[in-house]
């Protein structure tokens, strides 16, 4: 059996990145004939893999003690099974990261709301990620990514959250029968802030963005280059703009800070909507003005909504407005991938990069060429 390297951790056991071990996958491995074949080319990582590496979370799979890293991926088709059709050899694509455990909206292709309290991610929990060379998985979960993205890679992943956060927003404020969002506050200007705030600007929002560094910088760039407003909080608060623009009607918060994600309750506008979408592994704990929130919460009829991961479907809107992005922000999204690491046994600069560099917006590992 052929052997290729992965990048994994021992779960459980902080800072034990290390290069592992698996056999090359093949083809036979997926049922039905449904099998695609992926050679890997670049892997994003995020604060995610840094969390699992500092053993706030994640599983081995069964029968291994060791989990293979990596849920944000791009590569080349190498082989297909006789049943698939919408890609073949020589397609650039991304993988979900989700698998369906066994709830009813699992069967419907919505394993992004499970309600099993289990959830499978490749790279994450019980599944082994694709930060390794090749990798086999059913069509159902492989997308694909037109020629002309190839250069935004490993956005796809991040980009497909966004996706789902924006359109849960919208699918949920249905309650109200006539939603018309004008303002909305991104709160972080990390990956899922900025793609985020395009997806907003591409549906004609204004935006303002907020983040912690101060302009000029590069996340300002970003954030201005779509159209939209960067706010420093090292100079100015949500309030402060909400004093000066208004109520938002929608908040979507990545900032990886649950204080933060309180305080943005403050500013939300009436009827307005707020999206919780950062995975806060600690164990922090703020207090907070409860009475204020509940009572502007309750008068205002306003709604909190969490969202996680994202399906198949969410790739490819997430995909078609990067698509967008491109021809109405040339050039801007591309700025977001800035700290490429070149080959899966530079691992431990990915992992520094990751942990140490405050100014690695985007760190993924060049794999392969292709
Ligand atoms: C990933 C999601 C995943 C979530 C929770 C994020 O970093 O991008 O796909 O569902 O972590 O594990
Ligand atoms: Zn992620």
């Amino acid at each position: 059996m052929p052997k290729m390297k992965a990048v994994a951790v021992r779960p459980g056991q902080p800072h034990s990145v290390h290069l592992a071990e698996l056999d090359k996958p093949t083809l036979d491995q997926v049922p039905n004939g449904r099998g695609v074949l992926v050679k890997v080319l670049k892997v994003g990582v995020d604060a995610t893999d840094r969390e699992i590496n500092d053993a706030l979370y994640g599983n081995a799979p069964p029968g291994y003690d060791f989990l293979v890293l990596g849920h944000e991926s791009f590569g080349v088709v190498e082989a297909v099974g006789p049943n698939v059709r919408h890609v073949r050899p020589g397609d650039y694509v991304t993988c979900t990261v989700r698998r369906p455990g066994g709830s009813l909206f699992d069967r419907i292709g919505r394993s992004d709301i499970t309600s099993e309290e289990t959830y499978y991610e490749r790279g994450i929990n019980l599944l082994h990620g694709f930060l390794t060379e090749y990798y086999v998985d059913d069509a159902e979960f492989v997308v694909k990514m037109p020629k002309g993205l190839k250069h935004l890679h490993v956005l796809a992943e991040p980009m497909s959250c966004a996706a789902k956060a924006v359109q849960q927003a919208y699918e949920a404020q249905r309650r109200l029968q006539v939603w018309d969002p004008q303002l909305a506050f991104v709160t972080g200007a990390g990956q899922i802030g900025l793609l985020t705030t395009l997806i907003l600007r591409l549906r004609g929002l204004e935006v303002y963005t907020f983040a912690r560094g101060e302009a000029p910088n590069l996340k300002a760039e970003i954030v201005e280059g779509m159209g939209a407003h960067y706010v420093s909080t090292a100079k100015t608060s949500l309030k402060d703009v909400m004093a000066r623009v208004g109520r938002p009607d929608l908040v979507v918060e990545a900032t990886g800070s649950s204080a933060i994600a309180f305080e943005a309750m403050e500013v939300l506008g009436l009827n307005g909507v707020e999206v919780w979408t950062s995975i806060t592994g600690g164990r922090k704990s703020v207090q907070v003005p409860s009475d204020m929130i509940n009572l502007q919460w309750v008068l205002g009829n306003k709604l909190l909504l969490g969202s996680v991961n994202a399906n198949r479907r969410h790739f490819e809107s997430g995909i078609a407005d990067l698509a967008l992005g491109e021809v109405m922000y040339p050039g801007v999204l591309a700025k977001i991938l800035t700290n490429p690491v070149r080959g899966i046994e530079n691992y431990r600069e990915m992992m520094r990069l990751l942990v140490e560099d405050k100014h690695a917006l985007k760190v993924f590992v060049e794999v392969a060429e292709g």
